[in-house]
């Protein structure tokens, strides 16, 4: 057997899970669709997702859509999707992504049930899931028995190398986008003969259309053609994708579906690479603030990229950064130093300007010594407020922009030598362990 064959063969559901999924997916549509009020209000639930589509991989959640009519109030078929979630699924969860929806479990199978306005092709949408009803059909239509494996490789493919899915912890490829990219190239292995030799801002055109779009990747929807599919996709998971297309090319093998598991490195192993490369780390740790998973990655991304501007600015080298949700939020950043000298250059106004003089007097006892000229401007070193970078992420957080939901307060700061423990090793392999998962 080939690769390719034997993954399939671990990945597609027993004809006994088939069984127990169909029945559960038919059981709780027959309940969402006796409900009275619902009935009333033309509400009609609707499976879609990859198990309507038959793309899904085993153990897949069931997506159920309450389609109402394009009149009803957003309000009420929200707050209907609540009322049914709670009377129908165990351990119902308010969820947000765009759009409010809930998520339970039924039957042993994880459920988001989703309510959206029923809505034709061509038609603009009124909620940002409406077309959800619409791809489904097109996939149903459009794919063959053979294509729905193939996804099935594709999808188990992104998932083994970190890219699949278009939340943003993933940053990666939607199931629609894997299947649209099927029926396009008609099979695994094309996908990745075509995604080897992609580029940045790739255009996949499924239907002839306009051009003039903007992104990393380019897949326009064939039930909206001005819409991108591939949106979400990350520069680095599209890079990812386009690395290990070429890799496993060459090279196939079962743990670009399968990765191994990696361990987190022990405190002396990842104390002898840091003393090694001679750089220095830096740890954050933060509450996640009761943040839904969505949310909160989009917020750490953020909060990343705010705390290393500010290292940035006050005058630190950062090198590499990164994050992972370990009950709390861990941010590591690699410094070329973690400590500044005591006096910092401070810049002054040109000799010639009216108030050059203040800044004379204001700096003529200057610390290290009177302003002196260069290039004709005045310059003074004046003493540095935070000369370690823990101290900069203690005491000048309030200049970095975190974005909504994560609280300054209560942030704990490590210096290298803290972070060298063994609550932080998950967060400090991330940054240590370059290894593709592939290659784990
Ligand atoms: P899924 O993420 O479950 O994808 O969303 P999928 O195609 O079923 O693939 P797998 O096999 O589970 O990974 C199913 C559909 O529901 C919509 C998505 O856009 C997708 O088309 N959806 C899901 C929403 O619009 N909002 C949600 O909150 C959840
Ligand atoms: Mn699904
Ligand atoms: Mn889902």
């Amino acid at each position: 057997m080939g690769i390719e064959e034997t993954v399939l063969a671990r990945l597609l559901p027993t004809v006994d899970e088939e069984l127990s999924l169909s029945q559960a997916a038919s059981e709780l549509i027959s309940r969402l669709s006796s409900d009275p009020e619902a009935l009333k209000m033309g509400m009609e639930p609707r499976l879609v997702g990859s198990v309507a589509k038959g793309t899904y991989l085993r153990y897949p959640d069931l997506d159920i859509f309450l389609v109402f009519p394009t009149d009803t109030a957003f309000d009420n078929m929200a707050s209907v999707c609540e009322r049914l979630g709670k009377a129908n699924l165990d351990s119902m969860e308010r969820r947000f992504a765009d759009h409010p929806y809930v998520h339970g479990v039924f039957q042993g199978y994880e459920v988001d049930l989703v309510p959206c306005y029923h809505m034709e092709k061509g038609e603009r949408v009124l909620s940002a899931v409406d077309r959800t009803p619409l791809h489904t059909d097109h996939i149903i239509e459009s794919i063959n028995a053979q294509q729905q494996n193939e996804a099935r490789l594709l999808k188990a493919f992104m998932k083994g190398i970190g890219v699949y899915g278009a939340d943003s912890k993933s940053r990666g490829f939607s199931g629609y986008l894997t299947e649209l990219l099927i029926l396009h190239y008609g099979d695994f292995s094309s996908v990745l003969n075509a995604a080897s030799v992609w580029k940045h801002g790739e255009v996949v055109l499924t239907v002839p259309t306009v051009d003039g779009y903007e992104g990393n990747l380019i897949v326009n929807d064939p039930v909206d053609p001005r819409r991108n599919v591939a949106s979400a996709v990350h520069i680095d998971s599209l890079s990812i994708f386009i690395h290990a297309s070429k890799e496993y090319t060459v090279r196939p093998d079962e743990r670009f579906f399968f990765p191994r598991k990696r361990t987190p490195m022990s405190v002396e192993e990842a104390s002898e690479a840091i003393s090694a490369r001679g750089t220095r780390l830096l740890c954050a740790i933060a509450s996640d603030g009761g943040l839904s998973d969505d949310n909160l990655h989009s917020q750490a991304h953020k909060a990343l990229r705010g705390m290393s501007l500010l290292l940035i600015r006050k005058g630190f080298k950062v090198l590499n950064a990164k994050h992972v949700h370990n009950g709390d939020l861990h941010f590591i950043f690699e410094l070329e130093h973690d400590t500044l000298p005591d006096a910092e250059l401070h810049n002054g106004p040109p000799i010639w300007v009216s108030n050059s003089q203040d800044f004379l007097t204001k700096w003529k006892d200057g610390p290290f010594g009177p302003p002196f000229i260069e290039n004709g401007k005045w310059k003074v070193f004046r003493r540095r407020m935070s000369t370690t970078a823990a101290d900069v992420l203690r005491s000048d957080l309030k200049e970095a922009s975190l974005g909504a939901g994560l609280s300054r307060n209560g942030i704990e700061v490590l210096d290298h030598d803290k972070a060298l423990n063994e609550n932080m090793m998950k967060v400090v392999s991330q940054l240590l362990d370059s290894r593709m998962s592939w290659d784990v």
